[in-house]
């Protein structure tokens, strides 16, 4: 395996955290010790992105569609997040990790925000990797959220002509700040993209494994990225290497 500074590492890493249940149910298991698992292989994650210099790693924590789950499984979804954001604060703090959200936040619990809120305003300033939250979050929703947004401005006066651009459409969704998605990972081996990220993804490198998302380690990272490494990415144009 190359050492990291014989890589090409993404600016923006996108996970598609995939497999907890699988995990879980081949263990015969509880599908949330799946997604307890789940979110220690997040925290390796985070911390491997960034002593490695990641500057974006965005996690698609909980969809839109994920609100048709069972009550119980979402629940305990909520619970788990709520516990995992006060018990990672401190670790966050200290590796200069800056937490940022995006999706219909307004949809969580209102004890899930508030702990949310705390935590992205206790890390605002740090300046190491930059972790996204993705929560009740779905690509198409945001298109549209960045729509009503533009028509809720252009009412107020605060807009005068709708977005022409692609810069200014970006303005207009969840996280202005959120550049392209170079390295999108989905785990749990289906190979579909299940409403992430669809704008910020337009020209994403994609990489489906089917490692679970509680068994993506150090290792399957740095793997990724390996693969990564080796694509050309021509964006439309020939290649003049
Ligand atoms: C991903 O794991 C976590 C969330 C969607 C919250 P799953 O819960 O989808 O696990 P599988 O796909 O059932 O194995
Ligand atoms: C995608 O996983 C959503 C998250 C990882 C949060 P799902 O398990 O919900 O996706 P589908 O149902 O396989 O498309
Ligand atoms: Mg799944």
């Amino acid at each position: 395996m190359p050492s990291a500074n014989e890589l090409k590492i993404p600016v923006h890493i996108a996970v598609i955290m995939d497999g907890n249940g699988r995990w879980a149910r081949q263990r015969g298991l509880p599908r949330q010790l799946g997604h307890r698992q789940g979110v220690k292989a997040l925290r390796e994650i985070v911390r491997t992105c960034g002593e490695i210099g990641v500057k974006f790693l965005t996690a698609f924590t909980f969809s839109t569609e994920n609100w048709q789950r069972p009550a119980q499984e979402i629940e305990s979804l909520m619970k788990l997040l709520a516990r995992a954001i006060e018990q990672e604060q401190a670790e966050l703090i200290k590796n200069n990790v800056r937490v940022r959200a995006i999706g219909r936040l307004t949809d969580l619990p209102e004890w899930v925000q508030k702990k949310l809120r705390t935590l992205i305003s206790e890390t605002k300033t740090n300046t190491g990797l930059n972790l996204t939250l993705a929560l009740s979050y779905g690509g198409r929703a945001e298109i549209i959220d960045a729509l009503k947004k533009a028509y809720a401005l252009w009412r107020s006066g605060r807009l005068n002509r709708p977005p022409r651009t692609e810069e200014e459409f970006t303005q207009l969704l969840y996280d202005p700040e959120l550049p392209p998605v170079d390295l999108l990972i989905r785990t749990g081996g289906e190979q579909r993209i299940s409403n992430f990220l669809l704008w910020q993804s337009a020209y994403a490198e994609l990489l489906f494994t089917e490692t679970l998302w509680p068994d993506f380690r150090r290792e399957q990272l740095m793997a990724a990225i390996a693969d990564f490494s080796r694509r050309q990415r021509r964006f439309g144009r020939i290649d003049e290497k």
